[in-house]
């Protein structure tokens, strides 16, 4: 079942906000010393080169981050991740939201990044080897209401699901809902795609209905080539740490003058 690839993807509008948002949460995080456990729940390969003939393929990056990096203040933890994903791995290395995490986060700080697709998962484990980190080859959403609440319990969880199944919409409301009851102070942030059919709002208005704080935070962009159904990229945040508003409105202003 698992067709999914991110390598035809990496670097496209919708990581270029998923990633900003991930990296501007994980440097808020991080300004206080305490400890903190990070999940992933669907984490991909976490590194990706975006010369490689897959990515040329759909040249998705040419309209994502080769397009909207340049507009970012240079300071913004999303370029500093950028930069030195190029400094270690070469002018077209990506990275995926596992390797911002490790490059982000500290000694103290736990990582549990689930990858099921057996490709994905050996690539996985290469990106992570250098930070010491193991990788799980298990079901995420298992994994993150077996491992919750977790030790520390400060912590974010990224859901990124690749949605190639009708059914990923449908379960994760009462998921995540199940998994704030158990881990009330968690950073749970799930991505999903805007297409032009609008399948993301039965889930996020159920989504809404059970976590009444949820923030929530969607960019428009210009499909990546005519006939492309994904026009935004969405993210829903519980818990969202203070400032995330301000800083998702600087991500809207960056689309909407560059991206649409
Ligand atoms: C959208 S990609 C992840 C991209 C990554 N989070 C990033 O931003 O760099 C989704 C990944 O989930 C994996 N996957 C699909 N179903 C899964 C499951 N049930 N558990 C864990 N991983 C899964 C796919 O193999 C794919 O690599």
């Amino acid at each position: 079942m698992l067709s999914y690839q991110h390598l035809y993807h990496a670097g496209n509008p919708a990581d270029v906000h998923k990633h900003a948002l991930l990296a501007w949460v994980l440097d808020y995080l991080t300004q206080k010393p305490k400890p903190l456990s990070y999940f992933e729940t669907h984490s991909g390969r976490g590194l990706y080169q975006l010369d490689a003939p897959e990515a040329l393929k759909t040249g998705e990056a040419a309209a994502g981050v080769n397009r909207l990096a340049p507009y970012f203040p240079e300071d913004h933890p999303y370029i500093k991740t950028l930069e030195k994903t190029c400094a270690d791995h070469g002018p077209h290395a990506y990275p995926g939201s596992p390797l911002i995490a490790a490059q982000m986060l500290r000694d103290t700080d736990p990582l549990h990044l689930a990858e099921l697709h057996p490709g994905e998962y050996a690539c996985l484990q290469d990106t992570m080897a250098p930070f010491r980190i193991t990788p799980i080859q298990e079901d995420g959403l298992q994994m993150a209401l077996a491992r919750t609440p977790p030790s520390p319990r400060r912590g974010v969880m990224l859901i990124d699901p690749s949605y190639e199944v009708k059914a990923d919409y449908e379960i994760l409301p009462k998921l995540i809902a199940d998994l704030h009851r158990k881990w009330n102070v968690g950073v749970v942030m799930l991505w999903y795609p805007v297409l032009q059919d609008a399948r993301h709002k039965p889930m996020v208005q159920a989504l809404s209905q059970a976590i009444p704080d949820l923030f929530l935070h969607q960019v428009d962009f210009a499909p990546v080539r005519p006939g492309h159904g994904m026009n935004g990229s969405g993210m829903a945040v519980i818990n969202p740490p203070y400032g995330l508003d301000a800083a998702a409105k600087t991500l809207s202003d960056l689309f909407h003058t560059y991206a649409t």
